[in-house]
């Protein structure tokens, strides 16, 4: 009788064992938490396509904070929702924005947490289009063009007074060409040579995004984003994207959305030596929580597979909107 001479249950046999063979190991260090800061006083908001998740007045914000900070989540993402939108997303570079005072405020109590501004126009513009547009009418219908040369000075206007309010990391992710040169220069020219820059350099045209634009009141007006996102299809442009961000000055390179797309977390892992950061987004959180609320599936254990597997995959940082959970889970 002949029996197996490799046995890899050996080391699979008591939880002891499993854990001191452990690979990959997740830490609330390793997150950072999403939060949608909105106009207005005593706002408190429930986004009804991501359960669990709220847009804060600043005057409601500070509870949610001592609760990341309490939970030793190093870092938020902060989206704003404005009071008006135009067509330059006058708002969103606006000394006195709601991110740049939400960023303010949130320096005030916690110097130490580290603000990251998302760095875009979508949110601002009454279009809904990550840059300047230019607008016409076609059959009836009004279509447009996304202007790149035009949107980088509205970008780094934007990025600047970020960092003026005291943002700690500009993360532009309106995905022009050329935007991080051009925010790097900007950020320098400005004295904040320090100030780093995370990328989002491979941002793909998603379907996942649904949720966050019903959050943050971005959906496009007309047309879609998939000018200058990047197609679903495509891997060989990922480098090519991460590696002009690499030459333009950027510190960490982001991949969004996450789930779908590990396979581009893996490649740029080994092909880059910067940190590498996963977006864990909207519509892959609100997938879990609707499977959740209906008793499907166990939301504890799936979602610390998936941020498993994110970090497996390669990503030292993971944007998720389960951070407080997944923090408090791993207490
Ligand atoms: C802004 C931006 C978006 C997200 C992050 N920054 C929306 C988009 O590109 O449509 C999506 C985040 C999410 O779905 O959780 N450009």
């Amino acid at each position: 009788m002949s029996f197996p001479i490799v046995r890899h249950r050996r080391l699979r046999q008591n939880a002891g064992i499993r854990s001191m063979v452990r690979e990959t190991v997740l830490h609330p260090e390793d997150l950072v938490q999403p939060i949608f800061v909105t106009y207005g006083s005593g706002v408190k908001s429930e986004i009804s396509s991501m359960p669990g998740v709220f847009q804060f007045s600043l005057d409601t914000l500070k509870d949610e904070v001592d609760e990341i900070v309490q939970l030793g989540i190093p870092a938020v993402l902060l989206f704003g929702i404005p009071e008006t939108k135009d067509s330059i997303g006058t708002s969103g570079f606006a000394d006195d924005g709601i991110v740049q005072e939400a960023t303010r405020l949130i320096k005030s109590w916690y110097p130490e947490l580290l603000v990251i501004a998302d760095t875009c126009l979508c949110e601002f513009t009454d279009h809904g289009h990550c840059g300047m547009v230019h607008t016409y009418e076609r059959d009836g219908h009004v279509c447009g063009d996304v202007l790149n040369d035009e949107s980088l000075e509205l970008l780094v206007r934007t990025a600047v007074s970020q960092a003026k309010a005291g943002a700690d990391i500009i993360a532009p992710s309106n995905m022009m060409d050329g935007f991080v040169q051009a925010i790097r220069s900007g950020l320098d020219e400005a004295g904040f040579q320090n100030v780093p820059i995370m990328s989002y350099s491979v941002k793909y045209a998603s379907a996942f995004y649904g949720p966050f634009r019903e959050a943050a009141d971005s959906a496009p007006q007309f047309g879609d984003r998939k000018t200058y996102q990047m197609d679903p299809a495509n891997v060989r442009e990922a480098l090519r994207e991460a590696e002009s961000d690499v030459l333009e000055g950027a510190d960490m390179l982001m991949v969004k959305p996450a789930m779908a797309y590990l396979d581009v977390v893996r490649l740029l892992r080994d092909q880059f030596d910067l940190p590498i950061v996963a977006y864990n987004v909207s519509g892959e959180y609100s997938m879990i929580k609707a499977a959740a609320q209906q008793g499907w599936i166990s939301e504890k254990a799936i979602v610390m597979e998936l941020l498993t597997g994110m970090k497996r995959a390669g990503a030292d940082i993971i944007i998720t909107y389960f951070s407080k959970d997944a923090a408090r889970w791993m207490r």
